[in-house]
């Protein structure tokens, strides 16, 4: 838990809850975490699957990490410290975002099993979804699609995620998407059917 500054707050409940505004929804709200290396595919599976959702009137929001840190975390780096202030944040987000009744998608590298943990600790049961988006550094090397990983390589970027600072693959994600062996169609529609058969989403 981070440490609570304020004191002399008490917590002021509103008239309208979570269950009334899902109910107006038609959906639940959740959210799916989406975590992997840098130039894994978390970005491109998760605007993929906002879409697919979005067709079917569930509503979304997707929180992306390159966006999120150009406003709400732009006061956060790339140390161990500010990427788990960065995940306990955007859990926070997150949670609100579900509470509000919407489906969040979050794409972050967040590498931290702990930080993720802490994340599907602060939610209720059912509402995180971790997917591991699967990709070798290898082969994200190899797409570099950012170029940031040749960068990191020539020195010019320190604690470069799976070259010179840590990933923990998770141990018990919901869903994994070798996305090196999917195409991104399979790749959503791995994560639409498993939305269906748990029930977070009505079948089509
Ligand atoms: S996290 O580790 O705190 O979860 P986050 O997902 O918000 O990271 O941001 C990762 C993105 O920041 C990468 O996709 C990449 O574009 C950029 N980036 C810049 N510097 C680094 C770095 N040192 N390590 C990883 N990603 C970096």
């Amino acid at each position: 838990m981070t440490e609570r500054k304020a004191t002399n707050i008490v917590w002021h409940a509103g008239n309208v809850t979570r269950d009334d505004r899902e109910k107006i929804n038609g959906h639940k709200g959740f959210t799916v975490w989406f975590t992997g290396l840098s130039g894994s595919g978390k970005s491109t599976v998760a605007v993929a699957v906002e879409k697919a959702l979005w067709d079917r009137g569930v509503r979304t929001y997707i929180l992306d990490g390159d966006n999120i840190r150009h406003g709400l975390n732009a006061n956060l780096g790339f140390s161990p410290e500010d990427r788990t202030e960065n995940i306990r944040r955007i859990g926070e987000v997150a949670k609100l975002f579900n509470d509000a009744g919407l489906v969040a998608l979050t794409a972050f590298i967040s590498p931290y099993r702990a930080d993720r943990d802490k994340v599907r600790a602060l939610m209720g049961a059912g509402d995180f979804l971790e997917v591991h988006v699967d990709c070798p550094v290898e082969e994200c090397e190899k797409r570099d699609v950012k170029g940031l990983y040749a960068k990191a390589r020539a020195g010019q970027i320190k604690e470069f995620t799976g070259i010179s600072a840590p990933y923990e693959a998770p141990e018990k994600a919901e869903l994994t998407l070798p996305t090196h062996q999917l195409s991104e169609e399979q790749s959503v529609a791995k994560v639409i059917s498993f939305l269906e058969e748990k029930g977070y989403i009505p079948r089509a």
